[in-house]
This record gives C-alpha cells, structure tokens and sequence, in this order.
C-alpha cells in the first residue's frame, strides 16, 4: 500500500470529514479543477452555441423524452459541445462515486459519529427511522449514489460534492452567507422564528442562525441522512439549531408560527404538485406579515427560456432532474400569489438563480 492509499484519521477539509485515502482527497481536488477549467470557464459560450443550433435545426426546447433525442441529434456533430456535456457528465459521475466510496471505507466509524451526534446537542435532531419516502424523492436525484434518502451517507456525501461542484466557491459555505445575508425579512423587522424548507446539510440553515442569532432557527429535510448529518455539521460549530425529516408538503407546525420562511433550491428538484402543496403549507405557517423567501433558478418566460432552455433541457436530461422542466416551465410568481402571498418587486434584472420575496397579508 502507498502512504496515499493509507486509512488514517485524515481530520476534515473545512467542516467535513476528510475522504479516507489522501489518493481520493487528491482525485476530487483533480475533478474539482477539471470542472472548473473545463466546465465553468466555458459554460455560457457552450450554452450559447446549444442554443444557436437547437434555433438553426428549427429544434424545440422540449422537455420530454422525444425533446432530448431530437437535442442530441442537433448536438451530435458538434464536436465541442458534444465533448462538453459528456465530460460534465463523466465528472458528475466519477467524482460522487468516488466520495462515496471513500466513506464506505470506513462506514463503522462514520455511522458512529452520525448516532452520537443524534442525542447531542446544541440544537437536536428528530427523524423517524420507519418513515416511508414518496416515490419522487427516492431518485438518484444529481446521479448522487442513493440519492437524498437512500444512503446513510447522503448528507455527507452531498457536502462532499457540492464542494467540488462549486469549485471551491463556497468553502466556508460562502455561498450561503450570501444568501442569508440577502434573505428579506417581514416588513415589521420581528423575527423570532424562522424555518428553512429542504435544508439539506444545514448551510443556509446555520448561516440563517448567524445573521439572526436570537431567533429559533429550524431546518426541515424530507431527507433522513440529510438532517441527521446537518444537525452534527452544526454541533462541530456548536449552533444551536434544529433539525427536522418533514417533508415540505406536509409541515408538522402549528398554524402562524414563523416570522420567516426560506427555501433554497428545492422547488426545481420536486414535481409541481409538491411545490403548489409546499407554497400552502408555508403560507400556512407564517404569521401574519410574514415573509417567504424562495432562492430558485429563473422560470422560463416568451422572452427568456434561462434554466428552461438549451442548458436545462441537458442539465435536466443529463444530471438526474427529473422534475426541473415541470418547474422551469411554471410561473411560480402565480403560484405563490395563488397560495394567498403578495410579491415584492424586486429591483435589478433577474439572475439565473435569483430570489422571490413574498409576504402574507398582516
Ligand atoms: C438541492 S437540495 C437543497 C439545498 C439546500 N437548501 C442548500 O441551501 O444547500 C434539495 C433538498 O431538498 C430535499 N427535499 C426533496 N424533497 C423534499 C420535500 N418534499 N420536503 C423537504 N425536503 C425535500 C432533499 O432531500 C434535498 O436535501
């Protein structure tokens, strides 16, 4: 065995536990620089000639099976942008197995260290080990190996990679500092209770904490690994928060509990129906003047597809989104307005990824 393939306690890279072997740690640093040399620096002009083909073919953007094939026919004898999406591709694979891989070497040790955290606090942890999953979130959602819920591993696993996906854009979870630091808050500035919709491994959930630090703070997750490994990323940091296997459809809190609501890229990753039953339940448990925050990709519009042209249509096909089209294609400022919130006019143009701030009448 080389000393980079030896099973030593490696520490943690950030707030995550290491990978096992150095030989994985060094591998992930590779795809982590492949991605960003190969995919970010070229994503918007690869995009851009997707597009100009898809219109030269007289190709529509559809979102279903038939829709793909004829994009893939359009793209095929496009050398460059062939060879982009299947490198994007590979690397998605590659880089997530190899994640958890590397965990399972030393699974024991690793699923210890989840139960201890489970009784620990500060803040808690509850989830239910005889819950039973919707069919739609048991996908291998992103090609991630178990997706959301079926790997014990899925909460590391996720931090793991969306720290190679990001580049190394959001060491620190500076990516979710941002986003709390922006989150709008109710009109009357009181904020006592706040609750974060699909927190996955907690970020927006603790940086939420650290820009309100008086405040209740509540990460829910239909996922179980996700919460259980967001609650002991937050102990590490010793945070008091809390965090809760609740599917967003169905929140078990009383009526007009929170002062805000934030909701970080779910809506694009669950079927329309969970997103109309999800805007409910969050108007339902905001109070009076309360304010729901949803960070999400830009919905498709006549004058700009965004997320919902060429670059979703691959995205979606080509990464596991099974549910994307549904909402890119929606208009979810209806949709919120439909569920009893009036919205806020945000100022500047719309972003890819961009906020929607809305309030529940006082
Ligand atoms: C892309 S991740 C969200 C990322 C996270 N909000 C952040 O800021 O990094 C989507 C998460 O939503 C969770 N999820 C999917 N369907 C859900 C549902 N119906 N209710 C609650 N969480 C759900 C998944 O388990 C996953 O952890």
């Amino acid at each position: 065995m080389t000393l980079s393939n030896q099973r030593v306690d490696r520490g943690f890279v950030g707030p995550m536990p290491a990978l096992t072997r150095r030989s994985d740690e060094a591998y992930t640093e590779f795809m982590s620089d492949t991605r960003n040399a190969l995919l970010h620096a070229h994503w918007k002009n690869m995009m851009g000639i997707g597009d100009a083909a898809m219109k030269a073919a007289a190709q529509p953007i559809a979102h279903t099976k038939a829709g793909v094939e004829g994009a893939r026919k359009v793209i095929r004898d496009n050398t460059s942008i062939a060879t982009f999406l299947r490198v994007k591709r590979t690397c998605q694979e590659i880089y997530k197995q190899r994640i958890i891989d590397s965990y399972n070497l030393r699974r024991e040790e690793l699923e210890r260290m989840l139960d201890e955290a489970d009784t620990r606090g500060p803040g808690s942890v509850t989830w239910d080990p005889n819950f039973v999953y919707p069919d739609y979130a048991t996908v291998d959602i992103h090609i991630s190996p178990g997706g959301y819920t079926r790997s014990k591993f899925s909460g590391l696993l996720y931090d793991y990679g969306t720290s190679i996906f990001y580049g190394g854009a959001n060491a620190g979870d500076a990516l979710h500092a941002r986003l709390a630091k922006e989150t709008a808050t109710p009109q009357d500035g009181k904020i006592r209770r706040i609750l974060d919709i699909g927190c996955s491994c907690g970020q927006y959930t603790t940086e939420l904490k650290k820009r309100f630090p008086d405040a209740e703070v509540i990460g829910i997750d239909i996922g179980a690994p996700m919460v259980r490994y967001a609650h002991w990323r937050a102990t590490q940091n010793n945070l008091d928060v809390h965090f809760a296997q609740m599917p967003s459809e169905d929140l078990e809190f009383p009526d007009r509990h929170f002062d805000l609501v934030g909701c970080h890229i779910l809506f694009h990753e669950i079927p329309l129906e969970v997103i109309k039953k999800t805007l409910a339940e969050a108007h339902r448990v905001l109070r009076p003047g309360g304010t729901f925050v949803l960070w999400d990709f830009a919905t498709a519009t006549a004058d700009n597809l965004g997320y919902g042209g060429f670059v979703g249509l691959m995205d979606a096909s080509d990464n596991g989104e099974p549910y994307a089209h549904n909402y890119v294609h929606c208009n979810v400022e209806n949709l919120m307005a439909e569920a009893g919130f009036s919205l806020r006019a945000r100022p500047g143009p719309k972003a890819q990824m961009h906020d929607r701030v809305c309030d529940k009448a006082a």
